[in-house]
């Protein structure tokens, strides 16, 4: 779609710009975006991680936040479940907005006996049988990774604070139920961190546009052992993941 198409420019004599699904003025957002998956997330972590914050979108529900970490303009939005959703949430930031350097956290399924629930894990990686850019790939196999700037940092982050860390690949799912439990098995014989339904399409939108992406991931269930963590738990688990991302964009 041209991007002008959805652009309103001065109504009401203020320059405003907002997308079909973000209704924020141009100048709300950062250029750093964290992205969670969920929009109460994004509410939790921006008002107990920033200061001067304001809720810059309500479009679907799909809230986004606009504050300062030591002094750093953020925007904290969600992304929404799936590349999909994530796909539209990163398009309209970057091209419309002028994100450049745009971090997921969100949770994740463990693969690896070694991770733990509410480890950390930093993807390095991430491996799919397919995203939504997908079409304009064919026969490309593109490899999606994280920038390594964030990448590095973020290690350096989660080491200061003692967190339980891992570092490598991970595996982007369309299908949180998933009928194929090969597919699974083969993920963890290549030693496949966790899974979750987001990173890829992230990792490969951030190359396109020559930004900078991270996805900072906490351990939210376990695929070998079953275990999940209890929803009252989950928030006060995220917060070291929140603050792993921020640290890595303001080193
Ligand atoms: N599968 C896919 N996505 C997820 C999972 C999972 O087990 N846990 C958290 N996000």
């Amino acid at each position: 779609m041209n991007p002008d198409l959805c652009n309103k420019a001065n109504l009401n004599g203020k320059n405003v710009k907002m997308t079909i699904h973000i209704g924020a003025d141009k100048g709300d957002i950062a250029e750093t975006v964290l992205l969670p998956g969920d929009p109460y997330r994004a509410k939790w972590a921006a008002e107990t991680f920033l200061s001067n914050v304001r809720q810059i979108n309500d479009v679907r529900g799909m809230l986004g936040f606009t504050g300062e970490w030591k002094g750093n303009p953020v925007t904290i939005q969600g992304s929404g479940m799936g590349m999909p959703s994530l796909s539209i949430y990163v398009n309209e930031l970057i091209r419309d907005y002028g994100a450049k350097t745009l971090i997921r956290i969100g949770s994740c399924g463990g693969m690896q006996e070694n991770v733990k629930l509410r480890d950390v894990i930093i993807a390095m990686t991430s491996t799919t049988l397919s995203t939504p850019s997908r079409g304009i790939m064919k026969e490309i196999n593109f490899a999606p990774c994280a920038d390594w700037s964030l990448l590095q940092a973020a290690v350096q982050a989660a080491e200061a604070k003692g967190t339980p860390t891992h570092v490598g690949g991970i595996y982007s799912s369309d299908v949180f139920y998933d009928e194929r439990p090969d597919l699974n098995e083969q993920m963890v014989r290549h030693g496949i961190l966790g899974v979750e339904m987001e990173a890829a399409e992230l990792y490969i939108l951030a190359a396109r546009h020559k930004c900078r992406a991270l996805a900072v991931l906490t351990v939210s269930d376990h695929l070998l052992t079953g275990e999940a963590l209890p929803s009252s738990e989950r928030q006060s688990s995220f917060g070291d993941m929140v603050e792993i991302a921020l640290q890595a964009a303001f080193p």
